[in-house]
């Protein structure tokens, strides 16, 4: 140990002989040479421990109490603090700025004087070159001469406290990785209890709280058919990892959802879980859908279209060639008869496929700019026609609606289709109701409504209460010669002619 002018008794028996020794005669050489062999022990027990003090890695210094000036420092503390022990030998910590906090060492002084020790104390300290590092101090208040003193001893932990602040960094890197995922992610047991899951699958099953959710049954609450989950353990259980497994999800509100499930099994633990990441796909499918179901109507329109342009040329052909047929057969009775028959049916057919025309946007059209009321009241008288005493005509006009430009034959073509089809799908009567009004289109709802755009728009709305449509017929109305009437009621070109009025 680096010393100064003063030196530590810890006790003063320890540097004495015992004194009867000295009482038989003949020992006086042998006290003296018990004594010598005595001091040499004393000298040689002080060099090991000053070597093992030396040696230590720890700070370990003494100091006097209670102006605290360092009586004696060892070659760990020089190392530890970069300075020299003549550096710092008779001064004070506080002087030399060594406690990186003031107020940290007020406090640790304090204890050692009221409790005469002090363990692990983790404190920051400042070396010689300014670095404020991490200590951890044992002291004890101890005697030496007349002196009171506390002797310490300090380890450096920096290297520990930069592991655990670089652990706790990583954790909290992970933890926020996991809450503001976009993806739900969940730990869930075989039985379907969640042990985990993120804000992301909280939001998407449209609960309020990760403790709300983790006292759902997955089996039960979440899935729209238990069986499903079942079947799908069973299917994956063996496997180590599952992926792109498709499952329909019912939400808190009882929406259902689509969701895609990747994950794997956790069996090091009891009890053993899945690890699931799910993304809900409800919006993905049904874009996928509408993009299908558009380019199935492009299709078809680009096919019909052809087909009606030229067909509807030949039955040109055809009517000329009747009317030149007409002139010679004017005095043969069944000649006559018959071409009528072909006239009208070439004229039925001519009509078809303007309709066609209509659906594949090839029909010449004449836009004007329309008053939709207007339109709605002139044609009402004909609408009380078509549906009969049974059915109520409800008119809801909005009595600020935009003006529109369109083809006035368009419109009726368009309103008395939507009409008839009310009509039809009300046989023991009801009530149709005919809107109209502004709007303006944004998204979602533009997404989820084929050919929509966002902007502002008239609305032309007609509504029944008949029997409906399941999603298989909604997902077909629009094709042309769709139907569900009986062969003869209905042709299929109703809808399809609206939807060419786009
Ligand atoms: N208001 C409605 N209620 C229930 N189903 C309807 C309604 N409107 C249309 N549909 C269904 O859509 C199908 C297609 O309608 P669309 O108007 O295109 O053809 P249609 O009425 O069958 O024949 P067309 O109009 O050519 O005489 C109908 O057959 C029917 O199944
Ligand atoms: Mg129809």
């Amino acid at each position: 140990m680096a010393k100064s002018s003063k030196r530590i008794r810890r006790s003063p028996r320890q540097t004495q002989a015992n004194p009867r020794r000295g009482a038989h005669g003949d020992g006086i050489s042998r006290v003296i040479s018990e004594r010598l062999r005595t001091e040499e022990d004393l000298r040689q027990s002080r060099e090991k421990y000053a070597r093992m003090i030396h040696a230590s890695p720890d700070a370990i210094t003494l100091r006097t109490l209670p102006d605290r000036r360092y009586l004696e420092v060892n070659e760990g503390f020089c190392r530890m603090t970069g300075y020299r022990a003549e550096e710092v030998l008779g001064k004070t910590s506080a002087e030399l700025h060594v406690w990186a906090d003031p107020e940290e060492r007020r406090g640790t002084v304090e204890t050692i004087l009221r409790q005469g020790e002090i363990h692990e104390e983790e404190f920051r300290f400042r070396t010689k070159a300014g670095e404020i590092r991490f200590g951890q101090l044992a002291a004890v208040r101890v005697v030496v001469g007349d002196q009171l003193c506390i002797l310490s001893v300090t380890r450096d932990i920096t290297a520990r406290k930069q592991a655990e602040e670089e652990l706790r960094r990583s954790e909290a890197n992970f933890r926020s990785l996991v809450e503001d995922a976009p993806f739900g992610i969940l730990q869930i047991t075989l039985e379907g209890r969640i042990l985990q899951a993120n804000p992301a699958l909280v939001r998407m099953l449209g609960y309020d709280s990760e403790a709300e959710l983790c006292k759902l049954d997955m089996t039960r609450d979440v899935y729209q058919d238990p069986k499903q989950r079942q079947r799908l353990i069973a299917e994956h259980w063996q496997k180590d990892e599952f992926h792109n497994v498709e499952v329909p999800w019912k939400r808190k509100d009882g929406k259902f959802i689509t969701a895609m499930l990747n994950g794997r099994r956790v069996t090091g633990h009891a009890p053993a879980y899945y690890e699931v990441f799910a993304e809900d796909i409800t919006e993905r499918r049904v874009l996928e859908r509408q993009l299908l179901q558009s380019q199935k109507m492009e299709a078809i329109g680009r096919l019909a279209g052809g087909v009606a342009h030229d067909f509807n040329n030949l039955l040109g052909v055809v009517l000329g060639h009747t009317e030149i047929l007409e002139e010679y057969a004017s005095r043969d009775f069944r000649l006559h008869k018959s071409i009528e028959a072909i006239q009208n049916a070439t004229r039925r057919a001519s009509a078809l496929t303007m309709q066609l025309l209509a659906f594949s946007r090839k029909q010449v059209v004449a836009p004007r700019i329309l008053d939709l009321n207007a339109a709605a009241r002139e044609i009402e008288k004909l609408l009380h026609r078509v549906i009969g005493e049974d059915i109520g005509l409800i008119l809801r006009l909005h009595p600020h609606v935009s003006a529109i430009r369109m083809d006035p034959g368009q419109l009726d073509q368009v309103l008395m289709n939507l009409v008839v089809n009310a009509r039809d799908a009300m046989p023991n009567g009801g009530k149709l109701i005919l809107e109209t009004g502004d709007v303006t289109l944004e998204e979602p709802y533009v997404g989820q409504h084929l050919g929509a755009a966002t902007g502002s728009f008239v609305l032309l709305s007609i509504s029944d209460t008949g029997c409906g449509m399941d999603q298989e017929t909604l997902s077909h109305i629009f094709e042309p010669f769709f139907t569900t009437k009986e062969k003869g009621k209905g042709t299929g070109l109703g809808l399809s002619t609206v939807y060419g009025h786009r």
